[in-house]
């Protein structure tokens, strides 16, 4: 049974998974966390938590609120900043068989090209994926990835520093979405991913204020996972480069959603938070419905439901 993805076929090197199963940023640590649950190896890649220029410690408590199916979170970002990742993390990720691809945030399209310079090249750092959810600080805190033109800028500087594989992991806090996914596709994505989380609040009637620190906060989990289908099935009709598909994956089926609707592979993100296992229960759950279908490629899957 086949189940080795390629997400980056225009690449010269390429990004080859053993598997299609990967895990979320910002949900899973630097992947050193979970090793001592389970082998994290057995995962087609990880995703680190964002990283910055310099570290960050985040937001004002509370960060995280319980809603109805979902989770809502304020963390801000907190991370230990590009220079710590290069010492202390990628130098672990060197001895691993699968790759660790990085996720780099910024306030302004220099940050992201800076991150990307930094990166490229660092043994143990075997892609990157482009956080497109921040606010540009520049545009008046408009998120880069809220419309075509920002969003394919900071691509092309990203393309442009780095000769590592690239994804562009997009916000579904935006119109357009097809457009958007276009525009990085043509400034040179190898790969999309998305869905990042949707903006959201909630208020203690106690205390007659919002809940988070931060007033409002991006939500995901179950509760998001419509939608996250929807623009997937959406992106991966509008580019022919491949998809990973994300937003509240909690069992193989969703998994199995994605796939369907376009998605090469897929991340897991706040499943892992009740269950520090749930990617590698979806990997296994996926290599069930394969042998119980008699399916020997998972390839054979991607976009099968579309009509
Ligand atoms: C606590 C938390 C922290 C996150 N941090 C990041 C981050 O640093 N960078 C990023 O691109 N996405 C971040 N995300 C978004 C997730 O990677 C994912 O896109 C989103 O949560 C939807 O997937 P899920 O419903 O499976 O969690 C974060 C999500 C959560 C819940």
């Amino acid at each position: 049974m086949n189940l080795s993805v390629q997400l980056a076929p225009k690449h010269p090197r390429g990004l080859w998974l053993t598997n299609p199963v990967m895990t979320a940023s910002g949900t899973f640590g630097y992947g050193t966390e979970y090793s001592h649950l389970f082998d994290v190896q057995k995962l087609g890649a990880i995703v680190c938590k964002g990283t910055t220029l310099e570290p960050r410690d985040g937001n004002p408590q509370p960060r995280l609120v319980e809603t109805a199916s979902g989770l809502l979170n304020s963390i801000g970002l907190e991370n230990i900043g590009v220079d710590a990742l290069i010492k202390e993390k990628a130098p672990v990720w060197a001895g691993w068989h699968i790759p660790v691809i990085v996720n780099i945030a910024g306030e302004t399209v220099g940050d992201y090209a800076q991150l990307a310079r930094r990166l490229d090249g660092v043994a143990g750092v075997s892609g990157l994926e482009v956080n497109i959810s921040c606010p540009n600080i520049k545009a008046g805190g408009a998120e880069f990835g809220a419309n075509p033109d920002s969003a394919a800028e900071v691509t092309a500087a990203v393309k442009k520093a780095a000769s590592l594989p690239i994804l562009v992991k997009l916000t579904p806090n935006t119109s357009d979405i097809a457009g958007v996914a276009l525009a990085v596709a043509e400034a040179g994505a190898d790969a999309i991913s998305l869905i990042n989380t949707l903006k959201g609040m909630a208020i203690d009637i106690a205390r007659r204020k919002p809940l988070l620190g931060n007033i409002t906060g991006g939500l995901s989990g179950p509760a998001i996972k419509p939608v996250a289908l929807y623009m997937v099935y959406e992106v991966a009709g509008a580019v022919d480069i491949p998809v990973v598909g994300c937003g509240g994956i909690t069992t193989a089926s969703d998994a199995l959603e994605f796939i369907m609707a376009g998605a090469s592979a897929v991340q897991v993100g706040t499943a892992s938070f009740a269950n520090p296992r749930a990617p590698l229960d979806i990997l296994e759950g996926i290599e069930q419905f394969l042998k119980k279908e008699g399916i020997e490629d998972i390839n054979e899957l991607v976009g099968i439901a579309r009509i």
